[in-house]
């Protein structure tokens, strides 16, 4: 396990329920973080209670990611990290699923970490502990009912994310995935407004894997962590 005080890391999303839990978690580990998302209460109020954090308006979709990285760079005088946490679902069929629908899915979901990520490697390679966690999803591997569009984006999402490891592997750089069930978010509420939120696992609990796969670096590598609800079925 890797002592974490000291790392700088950018967390998209962060203004959501999953994202907000990273960043607290990273930042009680010591971590200097840059915070982004486009509410600007919501990001202020968060940097506002995480020493050394800096909250970064940005609208991931308008705004040019080596811009977002260079700015991040700057205010924390290097990245040792990137956490691609925002992203957006999307419950329509696939005969109701427009072009522009599909578009920003896939937009928000798969282009935008795979351009940051472009964007951060130089700053990485000058880390002594780089490192890059994406949140895909239960869904980066399954299918579901009314979620085709978003499937394809966080399948996009594993997949890059496998083969980003692969190519950063000689060079120390650790890529990896969480693959999150239905959290208790916003997100899960506007989704599947079907399941009890006490069913739903807790943001923490994802923090906790982000914080894990971020200390892991033993001789062994974790590549994902893929965590259900407790009400579903293992290994399903
Ligand atoms: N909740 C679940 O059940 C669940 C399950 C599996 C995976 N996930 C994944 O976990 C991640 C976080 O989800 P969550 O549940 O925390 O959702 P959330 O509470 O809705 O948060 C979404 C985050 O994405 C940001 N975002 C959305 N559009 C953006 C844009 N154009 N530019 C910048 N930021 C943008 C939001 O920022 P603003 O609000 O500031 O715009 C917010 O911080 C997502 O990638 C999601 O797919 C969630």
């Amino acid at each position: 396990m890797i002592e974490l005080s000291g790392m700088k890391i950018l967390i998209t999303g962060a203004t959501g329920g999953i994202g907000a839990e990273i960043a607290r978690m990273l930042s009680q580990e010591g971590c200097r973080l840059v915070l982004t998302g486009r509410n600007d209460q919501a990001g202020l109020s968060l940097a506002g209670e995480l020493a050394g954090s800096f909250f970064l308006p940005a609208d991931l979709v308008e705004d040019e990611p080596y811009d977002i990285i260079t700015r991040s760079a700057e205010l924390l005088g290097g990245l040792d990290g990137l956490v691609n946490c925002a992203g957006m679902v999307l419950s329509r069929t696939l005969e109701d699923t427009s072009l522009d629908d599909f578009e920003d899915v896939m937009t928000l979901n798969a282009r935008v970490p795979y351009f940051l990520c472009q964007a951060a490697l130089p700053f990485l390679r000058d880390s002594s502990r780089p490192v890059i966690v994406n949140i895909g999803s239960v869904v980066s591997k399954k299918g579901y009912p009314l979620q085709s569009a978003y499937a394809a984006s966080k399948h996009a999402l594993l997949g890059f994310t496998k083969s980003l490891a692969a190519e950063l592997f000689e060079e120390g750089i650790r890529v990896h995935a969480v693959l999150p069930g239905g959290v208790d978010t916003p997100m899960a509420a506007r989704v599947r407004p079907d399941i009890d939120t006490s069913d739903l696992i807790s943001p923490e609990e994802i923090a906790e894997t982000v914080r894990f796969l971020i200390r892991f670096r033993g001789k062994g590598v974790v590549d994902e962590i893929e965590i259900h609800r407790g009400n579903s079925l293992p290994w399903n």
